[in-house]
């Protein structure tokens, strides 16, 4: 075993392989090079690795802060970055993107097809009326027509707003509202676990709503399924690329100019648009990407398996891999259709040297046993990567072992929709691997632990507050349309000089840092967020619903998992009691919530309670609720306004 286990037996650590090493991408010198001057590391990374149109004049620029401008003077086309200057460089017949349909299709992209696809959309969304800053809202599956209209809108300047494409209706009409989108691009459908699934209906629906900035709606066919036409509105996507020209000549933006906006829970019911600008986030997505998933374009195939509907796509898939010119998997479908060794079948099938993947996923995989990936060579790996939540030490290790064959790193990759790119993780090659611990922020990133009373500290095993000390290149510009909701929410918990992460953390006594959840009223499911106020006003929405708490129970495969305590309204207590109706509504609710969000949102557990615990000035206390969610002793009740009341919850779900 690799493994140092000279410390203590029961917790190995992994120093690095000198093989791994020799051709890493990361240095222990960048670290000392970031603290010895953190604006000239930063400008030296975004000069060696972004081709700028205009060299930039000012790093950075602070004065107005928490509202930093990044590379200013700066003038780049992102979508030039991640296809053209590949092309030119001679790299046009390297693979770009092996695709994998859910069915078993592929193609094959390379970066010239990709160059001519992207130039054709860029064209063609020209032809419909769109412009630089016009926004562009895109609601597909896993399908690579994904990241080409991504990259068409970041060519002409169009900021993009990815809706993922499990939300609902109600959730695309508020996305698409709040960032006045003037047009859609969506797909008849997708594959998933085997069958077509629409998505265009979601579209109809959420446009049905009374006035809407949308034009026109742009039409992928992915399925061939019967498909609702709205004539004058609707477009197929295949007819304007085929009527396109196939060269576009990509005008360079402004350093600070709009990439796009990606909404993020937060803890009230309205989602946040979180929004990044150009030269900044593509800067930050390259390094990161190189040093952290040590990506060598000419040699690796890489696989994150995160959709596009969420940053880790977005950053991990789009634009940090095709900036650096990489090859790379995209996968439709789910790990387990037709087989659950699909993921596995296709690391084989393109020797997959780097994989990217969630801890939510490997435990599922856990829990399907390691014979199935013992069936596959996988000889291929190198390097696997978590992100999204916690990563448990168990699982670090089972990932270790069954998928990395022993001798694999792993980089546990903290960051946020917010922080745009890795901020806290391992350098592989560099680092001694601590399983469970994203260890040390990256170079040039500054973060401390903070105490109730804003006070930074190092002791081992004292809880506090994540928070990140200096301003990064890929660090979110604000909220869309609301910069106050920005300053309250990251610049104001710690005061002006701390940007607050809402994830609680600690040292361990080697000074590595270990997340360990939010803070805040967000929940973490399989590594997406969720708040509890969105899912709780939501179920209220339901005529049969009077008042709804919701809390985020540990939960063995997906971190946590949505449990809704609900107060039904008088009429429909008595019809839930006399029919024994309980079961019925629990799964009206729970599609309800679907339906109002997206299924991801759907409560694991509703209990229906007659009262809720509340503090004296009328405020539910969830923590007494995750307590009785969890299966723990209710704790401290004191501060209740009825005492009695969780004894009655108890009681009343057969405690
Ligand atoms: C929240 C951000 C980062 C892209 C995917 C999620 C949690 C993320 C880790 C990690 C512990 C993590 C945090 C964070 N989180 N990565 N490696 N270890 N926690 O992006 O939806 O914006 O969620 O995910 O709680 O605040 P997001």
């Amino acid at each position: 075993m690799s493994s140092d286990e000279s410390l203590s037996a029961s917790h190995p650590t992994f120093p690095p392989d000198p093989a791994f090493t020799a051709q890493a991408n990361g240095t222990a010198q960048m670290y000392a090079d970031a603290d010895a001057d953190h604006e000239g590391f930063w400008a030296a990374q975004a000069r060696e690795r972004i081709s700028w149109a205009t060299d930039f004049d000012q790093t950075l620029d602070w004065s107005d802060a928490p509202f930093a401008k990044w590379y200013v003077g700066g003038e780049l086309n992102a979508a030039y970055n991640c296809v053209d200057r590949h092309v030119e460089a001679g790299n046009g017949d390297r693979v770009a993107i092996h695709f994998e349909g859910e069915p078993g299709d592929t193609r094959t992209i390379t970066y010239a097809d990709l160059q001519r696809e992207v130039s054709k959309a860029a064209n063609a969304l020209g032809a419909l009326g769109v412009g630089k800053g016009d926004t562009v809202a895109i609601y597909l599956p896993m399908i690579p027509e994904a990241v080409v209209a991504m990259l068409a809108c970041a060519r002409i300047g169009a900021p993009h707003s990815v809706v993922f494409g499990g939300f609902s209706a109600e959730a695309l009409n508020t996305r698409i509202n709040d960032a006045s989108c003037k047009i859609v691009i969506t797909a008849d459908g997708g594959y998933r676990r085997g069958a077509p699934s629409a998505l265009k209906p979601a579209v109809d629906a959420a446009l049905d709503h009374a006035e809407t900035t949308v034009e026109k709606v742009v039409v992928v066919k992915r399925t061939g399924q019967d498909t609702p036409w709205n004539e004058g509105r609707d477009l197929w996507w295949s007819d304007l690329l085929d009527a396109a020209s196939e060269t576009h000549e990509a005008q360079p933006h402004d350093s600070e100019h709009p990439l796009f906006i990606l909404y993020t829970s937060g803890t009230t019911g309205k989602p946040k648009g979180i929004f990044h600008t150009t030269g900044g986030y593509l800067t930050q997505c390259a390094y990161t990407n190189s040093v952290v998933h040590d990506v060598h374009p000419e040699s690796d195939v890489y696989w994150c398996t995160a959709d596009i509907g969420w940053v880790t796509g977005h950053s991990y898939i789009v634009y940090g891999p095709l900036a650096n010119g990489a090859t790379q998997v995209m996968y439709e479908g789910t790990p387990d259709t037709p087989h659950q060794g699909r993921w596995w079948e296709i690391i084989e099938k393109y020797k997959v040297t780097i994989l990217y993947t969630a801890p939510t996923a490997v435990r599922t995989f856990m829990k399907w046993g390691h014979d199935i990936p013992a069936k596959f060579d996988m000889s291929s790996l190198r390097l696997l990567g978590s992100v999204g939540e916690p990563i448990n030490p168990e699982a670090w290790l089972w990932y270790r072992k069954y998928i990395g064959g022993d001798r694999c790193p792993i980089v546990d990759t903290w960051w946020q929709t917010e922080t745009g790119a890795i901020m806290i993780s391992p350098l592989p090659g560099v680092t001694t691997l601590e399983p469970g611990s994203a260890q040390k922020p990256m170079p040039g990133i500054s973060a401390e632990i903070l105490d109730d009373e804003g006070h930074p500290f190092t002791e081992p095993e004292k809880v506090g507050y994540l928070v990140l000390t200096k301003p990064w290149p890929s660090m979110l510009r604000g909220i869309w349309g609301d910069p106050q909701r920005y300053k309250d929410t990251y610049w104001s918990r710690f005061g002006e000089k701390y940007y607050f992460a809402g994830d609680g953390a600690k040292y361990d006594a080697d000074g590595n840092i270990w997340l360990l959840g939010r803070v805040d009223d967000v929940m973490n499911v399989s590594g997406h967020r969720l708040s509890t106020a969105e899912i709780e006003s939501a179920l209220v929405s339901h005529p049969k619903v009077a008042e709804a708490a919701v809390v985020g129970a540990s939960d063995e495969t997906t971190g946590q998992a949505v449990v809704a305590f609900v107060i039904l309204r008088q009429e429909h207590i008595e019809e839930a009691d006399e029919f024994g109706e309980g079961v019925d509504l629990v799964k009206e609710l729970r599609n309800h919530v679907a339906k109002e969000i997206g299924p991801i949102a759907k409560p694991r557990t509703i209990m229906i309670v007659s009262e809720l615990p509340k503090t004296r000035s009328g405020k539910i206390m969830r923590r007494l609720l995750k307590d009785v969610a969890e299966g723990r002793e209710v704790g401290d009740v004191t501060t209740l306004a009825d005492s009695t009341v969780m004894n009655a919850i108890k009681q009343g779900l057969g405690d």
